[in-house]
C-alpha cells in the first residue's frame, strides 16, 4: 500500500485518460482535472492553435506549468496529456505528488479510437500509424519509468476498465501525503 496525495492517469492518446479518469474519480470521491482542457480554459484556445501559433515546444512549457500547479493540490485525480512524461521535472513531480497509472494501449485500439478525431496536432498527418508507432517507441521507457501500476486497457471499454482498476487501486494506493512516496511499479 503506496500513499500519495493524488491519483495521476498517464498513456499515449487513446488510452481512455479521460473517460476512465472522469469515472474513476466519482468512485473514489476526487476532483478530476484534464490537464488538456485546464490548459484550454487558461489560454482561452485549442491545443491545435497553441501548437500553431508557439509550436510544440510552448506548449509543453505550458504543459509542464500547468502540471506543477495541479500536483501541488491533493484529492484530485489528474488525466495527463500523453506527452506530459517527456518532461524530466514533470515526471519527478508525477512521482512525489501522485499515484501513477499508467493505461497501455495497442497501436491499433489507438487508431480505431482517435479515427474520427481531428483535435490533436500530432494527429494531422496522413500517415497516423508512423507517428504512433514512433511516439509509443520514444514514451514506453517514460511511462513505465513514473507508473506505480501498469493496467491495459486495449481489450476493456471504460465501465469494465473502472471496475477493475478500482479494485486495484483500492489494494494498493491509500490518498494521503507522505514525505517519500515510495515508487514501486506493478503490472495488471
Ligand atoms: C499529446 C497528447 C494530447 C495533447 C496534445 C499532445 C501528445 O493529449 O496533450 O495533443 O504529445 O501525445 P491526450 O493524450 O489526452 O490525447
Amino acid at each position: 500500500m503506496q500513499s500519495a496525495p493524488n491519483l495521476v492517469l498517464v498513456g499515449p492518446m487513446g488510452s481512455g485518460k479521460s473517460s476512465i479518469g472522469r469515472r474513476l474519480a466519482d468512485r473514489f470521491g476526487l476532483a478530476f482535472i484534464d490537464a488538456d482542457q485546464q490548459i484550454e480554459s487558461r489560454t482561452g484556445t485549442s491545443i491545435r492553435t497553441i501548437f500553431e501559433c508557439e509550436g510544440e515546444a510552448g506548449f509543453r512549457e505550458r504543459e509542464r506549468a500547468t502540471l506543477a500547479e495541479l500536483l501541488s493540490a491533493s484529492s484530485t485525480l489528474i488525466a495527463t496529456g500523453g506527452g506530459a512524461v517527456v518532461d524530466p521535472v514533470t515526471r519527478s513531480l508525477l512521482q512525489e505528488r501522485g499515484f501513477v497509472v499508467y493505461l497501455k494501449v495497442g497501436i491499433a485500439q489507438q487508431l480505431a479510437r482517435l479515427a474520427r478525431d481531428r483535435s490533436r496536432p500530432l494527429l494531422a498527418t496522413d500517415d497516423r500509424e508512423s507517428v504512433l508507432r514512433r511516439l509509443a517507441a520514444e514514451r514506453e521507457p517514460l511511462y513505465v519509468e513514473v507508473a506505480d501500476l501498469c493496467f491495459d486497457t486495449d481489450s476493456l471499454g471504460a465501465i469494465d476498465t473502472t471496475v477493475k482498476l478500482g479494485r486495484l487501486l483500492e489494494q494498493q494506493w491509500r490518498p494521503g501525503c507522505q514525505q517519500t512516496h515510495q515508487h514501486n511499479e506493478t503490472t495488471a
